[in-house]
């Protein structure tokens, strides 16, 4: 139950109506970051990550690596792990819960100890966000598996070569089989795998680990090693946050210079704002500008998985939409409730009808300032643009759900010319 008399976490004042102007350096990635950081537990040597973006999700997963027994050291985007010390195969309830991202650590501890208990990772707002094809992968790899207690307990004598075609594209489904059959020396392959750039991140690591894998449309070919090696690496930077700015700077007729951003990883978003009418200069491989003013055209959105429209970018697009020149759909095809934003735009004044998986979005003049609340991370960064583009003031409470995502996003807007505040919680 959302409390309306006090402020539980963190707040967002925003005053709308400012044209972002100006340079904006994009973070590393948080969904390639979780997964590189966890793969540290298929190795007893250090590991070095750099590029690591400071949200909490990277604190749950250092402190998820530490209560594992890892040593780690966090400083200025580089984290050292040193894996040698880890003992222990459960993760418990309580960090779990926090972050569902937490599952990855089943392939690894099934890799590293042949046992892995973690807790079952309920669903989420957005969905109930099974996790059956990791199990059946295991399950394949020669792991028996119970459920007890709410914990998944696994016991894997041996890891066997697997061979197995997903019967979803599952991204954090993918990166657990890849870890842990990058410990069988025989080959398996995976068809029907993820092909996001986090995922890709993930394989170089793999590789530099000792782990033979050869891609090729959406099958790979995987031949591991019993010593996994440690290994340095610079995580890519992240495209949703860099999607995120780019419609902040299109939405509010700005002109906004990004940095530091992987140009190759963007096509999909790139094409869907220019569609939009967003004019955007490819500067280089790692640099854009994106610039607004001459009004929206409304949209068709379809979100699928990498290279399709990417379905964490869709909260955002549809603030976009609230204010184009017609009318939008939007569809989502990865989650079955990621629509929760919703109702919050609408309070702010915009015409949207959910219907199922499709959402129809009548164009209005101008969003109005109102008071929000996030209810998960994205819906929350579609929540700040509306406010950044909205007459008069927004309050954007329960703003823990962006810190799980976004470093610092409020000083990077105000760094744009935003006008925002961050307040910590109160009573009224
Ligand atoms: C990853 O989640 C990302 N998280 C999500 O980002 C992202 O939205 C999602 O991929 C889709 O791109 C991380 O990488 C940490 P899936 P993941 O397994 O792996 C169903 C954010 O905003 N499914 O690809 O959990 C599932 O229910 C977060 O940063 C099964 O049915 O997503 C969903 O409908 C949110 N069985 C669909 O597949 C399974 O075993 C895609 O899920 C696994 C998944």
């Amino acid at each position: 139950m959302i409390s309306t008399t006090s402020y539980t976490s963190d707040y967002l004042v925003i005053e709308g109506g400012k044209p972002l102007k100006g340079k904006v350096n994009i973070s590393g990635s948080k969904n390639a970051s979780l997964p590189i950081l966890i793969a540290s537990i298929l190795t007893k040597e250090p590991c070095q990550v750099e590029n690591v973006p400071d949200l909490l999700d990277t604190r749950t997963t250092i402190e998820l690596l530490r209560h594992l027994g890892a040593g780690v050291e966090f400083k200025e985007e580089k984290i050292s792990i040193y894996p040698s010390s880890i003992n222990l195969h459960t993760a418990p309830d309580e960090i779990v819960r926090r972050m569902r991202a937490s599952v990855l650590v089943m392939g690894p501890l099934l890799a590293r100890f042949g046992r892995a208990v973690v807790s079952m990772p309920g669903g989420c707002s957005i969905g109930v966000r099974s996790i059956d094809q990791h199990l059946k992968v295991f399950e394949k790899a020669g792991a028996h598996i119970r459920v007890r207690h709410g914990y998944i307990d696994m016991e894997l004598k041996k890891v066997n070569p697997v061979e197995y075609t997903f019967e979803v594209i599952t991204v954090t489904g993918t990166e657990n089989a890849l870890m842990l059959l990058s410990s069988c020396e025989k080959r398996s392959i995976l068809r029907n795998i993820a092909l996001e750039p986090e995922v890709m991140d993930l394989v170089e690591v793999l590789r530099k680990m000792g782990a033979d894998i050869c891609i090729e449309d959406r099958t790979a070919i995987i031949r591991g090693s019993k010593e996994l090696r440690g290994f340095s690496h610079r995580v890519i930077p992240d495209r949703i946050e860099a999607g995120t700015f780019m419609v902040a700077g299109f939405l509010t007729g700005g002109d906004v210079l990004l940095e530091d951003v992987r140009v190759e990883h963007l096509g999909s978003v790139i094409e869907k704002l220019k569609e939009a009418g967003a004019n955007i200069d490819i500067l280089s491989l790692n640099s854009l500008r994106v610039r607004g003013g001459n009004g929206i055209k409304p949209l068709c959105i379809s979100t699928a998985e990498y290279p399709g429209f990417p379905t964490d970018m869709q909260a955002q697009f549809m603030v976009l939409c609230c204010l184009a020149d017609g009318v939008s759909e939007i569809r989502e095809n990865i989650f079955e409730n990621r629509f929760q934003h919703v109702a919050e735009l609408q309070r702010m004044g915009a015409d949207i009808h959910v219907r199922g998986r499709t959402a129809i979005i009548r164009g209005v003049k101008k969003l109005y300032g109102a008071d929000v609340y996030s209810t998960d991370l994205r819906a929350s960064a579609s929540l700040v643009l509306a406010g950044l583009v909205a007459e008069g003031k927004t309050v954007v409470k329960d703003i823990y759900h962006l810190d799980r995502g976004y470093e610092r996003l409020e000083e990077k807007f105000k760094g744009l010319g935003a006008v925002v505040e961050r307040q910590p919680p109160r009573e009224v």
